[in-house]
């Protein structure tokens, strides 16, 4: 399948296509998303035949403004109208009691529903064209690396998709931050670009780090995100003893760094990303299928700061290495 070019006909097409059942896939400012219409739980299961996903993970709905959250949450507390006005349309998921009517098929067969405003402007353009909800997880294969770009997606699923648009790479580059607030105690289920200081000073309360709940979550599994390649994380003063010992045994080695200096030798194949986590974040993904598609025996990732700027960056690489 070959990305479209985004127009306003061809949004207006997709538009269509979901009223109709069908999936499309679409570019959000994290990652791209595999889209079907959240109210119809036929469409929903194409998603999860799409990308060989468990039935029993939930998906996010798309929604074209904070105004639409009462649409598909039962009750939202000040807290979501608060953080939905400092951060939407942006990186932010909410977990919210559902309400009776959304499908048990979108929300994994829990009582509660993930609530986006992307902030990017094709997301929101065919949001508002097709006028309900949109659920979408990333439109990679279940534990694959999540889609950056729209040829990322056509190398990735098949006809089952029915158009995807291709909006250009990724700002952000990194899937959203989700936080739980269906509980007493506000919960961070997956780290993103909006921090946990951000969200506290907005909230002024304490906001839990999911570590220590239940697995709700498929990016909380430990392996995901991942490339198919061996990959590992080496602090940078390992990286090139490690790299050295690699070579002499005679592998092909792939070194995504961001510091680390290090002498280009023929088995190493050295990308480099900035050393801001900002500008690291969206280069991070195609990165990582730029090494995976080289047939290397071994990736080393240079493990960044222990910082709160890292912490989306770090909780993927730790779940995309061994
Ligand atoms: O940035 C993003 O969030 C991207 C773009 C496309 O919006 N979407 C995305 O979707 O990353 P996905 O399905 O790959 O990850 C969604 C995460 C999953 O970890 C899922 O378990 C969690 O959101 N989630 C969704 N609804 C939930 C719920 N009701 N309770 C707990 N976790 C939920
Ligand atoms: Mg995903």
């Amino acid at each position: 399948m070959k990305p479209t070019p985004v127009t306003e006909a061809s949004i207006q097409h997709a538009a269509d296509l979901l009223r109709h059942g069908q999936l499309v896939a679409f570019p959000t400012e994290t990652v791209y998303g595999l889209g079907a219409d959240a109210s119809n739980p036929e469409a929903v299961a194409k998603i999860f035949a799409a990308k060989g996903r468990p039935a029993d993970h939930p998906l996010i709905v798309h929604i074209a403004g904070a105004e639409r959250m009462a649409d598909w949450a039962d009750q939202v507390p000040e807290a979501a109208w608060r953080l939905a006005e400092q951060f939407w349309p942006g990186p932010l998921t909410m977990i919210l009691k559902k309400r009776e009517s959304v499908p048990l098929a979108v929300t994994g067969g829990q009582d509660t529903v993930g609530l986006r405003v992307p902030a990017n402007p094709v997301a929101l353009r065919l949001l508002q064209a097709f006028g309900g909800g949109v659920a979408a997880p990333s439109a990679n294969r279940f534990g694959r690396i999540s889609p950056t770009e729209a040829q990322h997606v056509a190398e990735e699923l098949d006809a089952s998709v029915a158009c995807i648009l291709d909006g250009g790479p990724c700002a952000v580059g990194v899937e959203s931050t989700i936080i739980d607030l269906s509980d007493e105690v506000p919960t961070i289920l997956r780290p993103g670009r909006i921090t946990r200081s951000q969200l506290k000073a907005v909230l002024h309360a304490d906001i839990r780090l999911s570590s220590q709940t239940k697995i709700r979550a498929p990016g909380m599994m430990a392996v995901h995100y991942a490339p198919n390649t061996m990959a590992l994380l080496c602090p940078a003063d390992t990286l090139i003893a490690m790299a050295d010992d690699l070579c002499a045994k005679g592998q092909h080695i792939g070194i995504l760094a961001f510091s680390a200096e290090i002498a280009e030798i023929p088995c190493l194949h050295i990308l480099r990303l900035p050393a801001d986590a900002e500008l690291y974040e969206p280069a991070l993904y195609s990165s990582l299928r730029a090494l995976d598609n080289l047939q290397l025996d071994t990736i080393l990732i240079e493990q960044p700061p222990d910082h709160e700027a890292w912490a989306a960056v770090n909780d993927r690489l730790n779940k995309a290495t061994v």
